[in-house]
């Protein structure tokens, strides 16, 4: 399937000089995102998977669907101020400035299996700080799973002890 046709190009957005990565249309196809969510699934149906890690907010989407399909727990990562219950927070670098991802301290179990899911790796920050919470907590991260990587932003290469999957993968 060419995943690649049902991704968008948006110009400009959220602010001048990003090109946005718009998978919305990917989401509406119904085959689409099912084949995409089968096919990461696929990867991990023969081992068995404690929990995905949904990174807030587009990862919510991957990774819900993920945990549905695999049996397994559905975890949030949620930025700073959004978790309930007691939590632990690993800051991360942005363009300007710096975020806070949270996990709550019984999401994961020491030994667990986890499968990070976000929409996209970039920079790979986002993943850098999910995986250190997911080792706070004493799991292991057996992959980090994406819809999209921009390859010329050296994600994976920051993230280098993660395994990374994608799914599509884009110059920039
Ligand atoms: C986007 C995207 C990834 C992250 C990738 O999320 O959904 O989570 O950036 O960038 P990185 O690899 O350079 O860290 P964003 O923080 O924009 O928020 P959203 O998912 O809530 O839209
Ligand atoms: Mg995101």
């Amino acid at each position: 399937m060419d995943f690649s046709s049902k991704v968008r190009d948006i110009i400009d957005f959220p602010k001048p000089g990003i090109v946005f990565k718009d998978i919305t249309p990917l989401l509406q196809d119904p085959c689409a995102f099912q084949t995409a969510i089968d096919m990461i699934a696929d990867r991990h149906v023969s081992e068995k998977i404690d929990a995905i890690v949904a990174v807030e907010s587009r990862g919510f989407i991957i990774g819900s669907a993920l945990a549905y399909k695999l049996g397994c727990s559905l975890v949030v990562a949620r930025k700073a101020g959004k978790l309930p219950y007691e939590n632990i927070g690993v800051k991360y670098m942005l363009e300007y400035g710096e975020d806070e991802l949270q996990i709550h301290v019984d999401a994961l179990l020491p030994g667990q299996k986890v499968l990070i899911a976000d929409d996209l790796l970039a920079t790979g920050g986002t993943i850098e700080a999910t995986a250190k919470l997911v080792e706070k907590l004493g799991a292991n991260v057996v992959e980090a799973v994406f819809l999209i990587e921009l390859l010329g932003l050296g994600g994976r290469s920051r993230i280098a002890d993660v395994p990374c999957f994608s799914l599509m993968q884009f110059s920039v």
